[in-house]
Parts: structure tokens; sequence; C-alpha cells
């Protein structure tokens, strides 16, 4: 049977031919989500569950229609809940993968929009009742979000990023992770060159 790794690199490759943009997102945000494993002492089998979920956090964008995944402006209030759904068909996709941890891995991409203070979706859940690898998701989808060009919405300097994950820290995000989140920025910043992941670095 298949490793969980190699299930990803096939899955990502579904991914990248379907929406380009979204398989370079998942790709540095798992680049982030590595490091964030490490910095928050993850055992091996939460970090390898982390890696293959933050690569696949976004693979129900595949079950999106074409007239919401790729529309070159803001998505209105109907077509944002038909996006929304992206995490519920990811964690479908995730669980039909034939192996062992294909449950946790489900469970983690369906909860990656999930907010530290309940207000996120699918499902309401706040705190440590959002699994931890989902929580280490959010914070680098947040900030590659913003740090990179969409088709409505242009990139914003690091520094704002930051400041805004700032502001969100506690409400969006989880206060704790936030903080290794800042160290591995900020060690990631005194790189040459760099600007923000998705400018100033390859993934
Ligand atoms: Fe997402």
């Amino acid at each position: 049977m298949p490793t969980l790794l190699q299930q990803r690199r096939s899955l990502g490759v579904v991914l990248c031919q379907r929406d380009a943009y979204t398989s370079m997102h998942c790709g540095r945000v798992e680049y982030l989500c590595r490091l964030l494993g490490l910095a928050c002492e993850l055992n091996s089998h939460e970090r390898s569950l982390l890696r293959v979920a933050s690569r696949l956090h976004d693979i129900g964008k595949i079950g999106i229609a074409d007239d919401v995944l790729f529309k070159k402006s803001q998505l209105d209030d109907a077509e944002w809940e038909i996006m929304k759904r992206h995490s519920e068909l990811g964690q479908t996709i995730c669980e039909a993968i034939p192996h062992a941890n294909a449950s946790q891995l489900g469970t983690i991409v369906r909860h990656h929009h999930e907010a530290f203070d309940g207000s996120g979706y699918p499902d309401g859940l706040s705190g440590t009742e959002i699994p931890v690898c989902s929580r280490i998701i959010s914070l680098a989808d947040s900030y590659d979000a913003m740090t990179t060009d969409r088709p409505y919405q242009k990139a914003i300097p690091h520094e704002k990023a930051m400041a805004i994950m700032r502001s969100e820290k506690g409400s969006k995000s989880d206060p704790r992770l936030f903080g290794y989140f800042v160290k591995i920025m900020a060690a990631l910043a005194e790189r040459p060159g760099f600007s923000s992941i998705g400018g100033g670095l390859s993934s």
C-alpha cells in the first residue's frame, strides 16, 4: 500500500492540474508548517500528519465550480458559502485515501478554517477543540493568503501581514502557537533577500 507521503504526492498533482495557484499556495503552507511542527515540538506522528494535511488542506477546491474557484473579483455571499464547502470536501477526499491515518488526516483538513474564538467554519469549534495541526495550518494559511497576489487582492508586505495576524491573536489564531509563528518568521526574515514566503523565498 502506498505511504501517506506517496498519496500526498499524487493528490498534489491532481490539485496542480485543477488549480495551479492553490497548489503552489499549499506547497508554501506545507513549508511553513514543517517549520512550525518542529518549533511546537509535535511528535513525529503529528509532524507527518501535519506535513500531508498542510499540502492537502485545500484539496477540496477541486470540487468547487469554475465560476466560483476562478472568479477574478470578490465572491458574493452565496459564492462564499459554496467556497466554504472546500474544507468538508477536502475531508471526504482525504478519508478516501486507503491508509490507516486517513480519518485523522480528514479531520485536520476539515477544521483548517476554524477560529480560536469559535467564529470559524465549518463547525465553529474553539480553542483546543480544534486539532493542533489544523490550528497550525490556519496560521501558515493566513500568512500566505495575505502575502501573495490573488485575482481579487494584491499581496501585502510581510510586516503588515504580521501586524494583522498579531491583531487576530486569540480570536482567529491560537496565541500560544502564534508565539512560535513569530519566532519562525523572525528567523526567516533575516535571510538575505527575504520579502515574504511567497515573494522572497522558494518553498
Ligand atoms: Fe482553505
